[in-house]
């Protein structure tokens, strides 16, 4: 069992979970991901290990509510635990010796590029951050970035940084010159449209590709994906990337397969939590047990009786 001993909540639907791992915090490389595996009847997810503490035995997974499984996993408190947690997987990044790299980060892949940056930091590599979210509470790991450089942080909606796509911001650093390679992890078509800005420049680029995941071990094929014309598995033989020989579209089309399910399992589930609610507030003959709604619901029925009466 993983014990939860940290959390925090760093966006309207983004979340830390501080976990204890100490073997994986101990041997975990920049760009490794964990499948993490809640318990009982709950399906196993990659996440990316955001950061680790080898002092702690921790490690730190930056979570985006998307669905049943992330949803869940935000929804552990501290002290509970998580089952199963099976890593570090995938490869290490390809990290540049020297030089000038760009970490781009869209939404959650803020999280997942910051250790990118730090092992880039740590080689003395010169590292510029271009973070991006939909206005200035989306905008996540500004300060935890700024441990390895400059940060360059865009809003779609000018409420904070820069005005726009972090895109628009990258094209002026390439523009600029002396950029040696660029890392990119985000949606798809963040990362597809990085790749189409560095690509007339030849800069080296990286995508950190989030395909769908079971085993992580290359074992069940689900995690297939078009690189440079050849089926490659992102779990283990990425998750990142040459960006200009990724077939994004392909990726995309992928990611969407299960979309009606994943979107059925939410609705279940949900749905299931409102009714143990009401279970939980409701006696077996159907009275309130929660004497505040009890009196609402009395006051209700007076008013209705009263209106009866006078209609
Ligand atoms: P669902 O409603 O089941 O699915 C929502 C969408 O998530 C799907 O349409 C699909 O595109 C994707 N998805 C669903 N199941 C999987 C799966 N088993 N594997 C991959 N994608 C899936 N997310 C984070 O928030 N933080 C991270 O650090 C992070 N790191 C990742 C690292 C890797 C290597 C990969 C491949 C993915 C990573 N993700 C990360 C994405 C995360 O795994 C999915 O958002 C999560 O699995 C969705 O599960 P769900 O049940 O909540 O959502
Ligand atoms: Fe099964 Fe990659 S997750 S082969
Ligand atoms: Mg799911």
């Amino acid at each position: 069992m993983h014990t939860v001993v940290d959390k925090a909540q760093l966006s309207p639907n983004v979340t830390r979970l501080v976990i204890e791992a100490a073997r994986i915090a101990e041997i975990r490389r920049p760009g490794q991901f964990v499948i993490v595996h809640r318990g009982p009847g709950a399906e196993r997810i990659p996440l990316t290990i955001a950061d680790a503490d080898q002092e702690r035995g921790t490690i730190s997974l930056v979570i985006q509510a998307v669905g049943k499984s992330t949803e869940d996993l935000v929804g552990l408190a501290i002290g509970e635990g998580i089952q199963d947690v099976a890593g570090p997987l995938g490869r290490e990044t390809e990290l540049i010796e020297s030089g000038h790299a760009v970490c781009v980060g869209g939404g959650v892949g803020t999280a997942v590029v910051h250790p990118i940056a730090m092992g880039l930091a740590e080689r003395g590599v010169k590292v510029t951050s271009v973070i991006g979210g939909r206005s200035k509470e989306w905008v996540i790991f500004e300060d935890e970035l700024r441990r390895a450089g400059e940060v360059i942080t865009c809003t779609d909606d000018g409420s904070y940084g820069r005005h726009g796509f972090v895109t628009e911001a990258l094209k002026d650093l390439i523009e600029a010159g002396g950029i040696d390679a660029v890392y990119a992890v985000g949606p798809v078509p963040m990362m597809r449209a990085v790749a189409e800005v560095t690509r007339p420049y030849g800069v080296p680029t990286f995508a950190s590709l989030n395909a769908i995941m079971l085993d992580g071990t290359g074992m069940c094929g689900g995690c297939r994906v078009q690189v440079g014309g050849k089926t490659v598995y992102a779990c283990v033989d990425g998750p990142e990337f040459d960006a200009h020989a990724v077939d994004f579209r392909e990726l995309a089309d992928r990611l969407g397969t299960y979309r009606e399910f994943e979107a059925h399992a939410l609705e279940v589930a949900h749905r299931r939590a409102t009714e143990k609610d009401q279970a939980a507030i409701h006696a077996p003959d159907g009275s309130c047990l929660i004497p505040a709604l009890a009196t609402a619901a009395e006051t209700r029925e007076a008013a209705a009786a009263a209106g009866e009466a006078k209609g």
